[in-house]
């Protein structure tokens, strides 16, 4: 069985590289297939890990989250799959979209340590 800790590094670790693959991808004119290849795994991962958390903290997985989930899902679809439809389909709003996730970045840093 995989522990908490496990899926907190793994969520973190996920995020991390999710927001640099994606900065990468909007501040370079053609990043590398490989950089696409690593985002898209962590965003999966974010979400796979997220849910991992959410069973060891007992927080059920159909519906009835509480408002802190609902929101980080809400950012983790804006800037997971945002993000990956921005960097393929509209590269020109790449450099706005970087500080914008940086803003939802500290948004759901923020409900993830106060729960609310
Ligand atoms: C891009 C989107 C996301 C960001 C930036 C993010 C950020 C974070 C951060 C910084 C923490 C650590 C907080 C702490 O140490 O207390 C955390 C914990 C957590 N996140 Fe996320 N997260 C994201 C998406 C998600 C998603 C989609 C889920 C659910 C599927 C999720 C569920 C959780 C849970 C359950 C915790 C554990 C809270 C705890 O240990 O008390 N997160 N997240």
């Amino acid at each position: 069985m995989i522990s908490y800790e496990t899926y907190k590094v793994l969520h973190l670790v996920s995020i991390l590289f999710l927001f640099t693959g994606l900065a990468i991808s909007f501040y370079s004119a053609n990043a590398p297939k490989i950089i696409k290849i690593v985002t898209g795994i962590a965003t999966l991962l974010t979400l796979v890990a997220g849910m991992g958390l959410m069973a060891r903290l007992g927080i059920g997985h159909t519906g009835g989250w509480p408002t802190w989930i609902i929101v980080k899902m809400i950012i983790w679809f804006i800037v997971g799959i945002g993000g990956a439809v921005v960097a393929k389909r509209f590269p020109k709003y790449g450099k706005p979209a970087y500080w914008i996730f940086m803003g939802l970045f500290v948004v759901a840093a923020f409900f993830a340590v106060n729960k609310y």
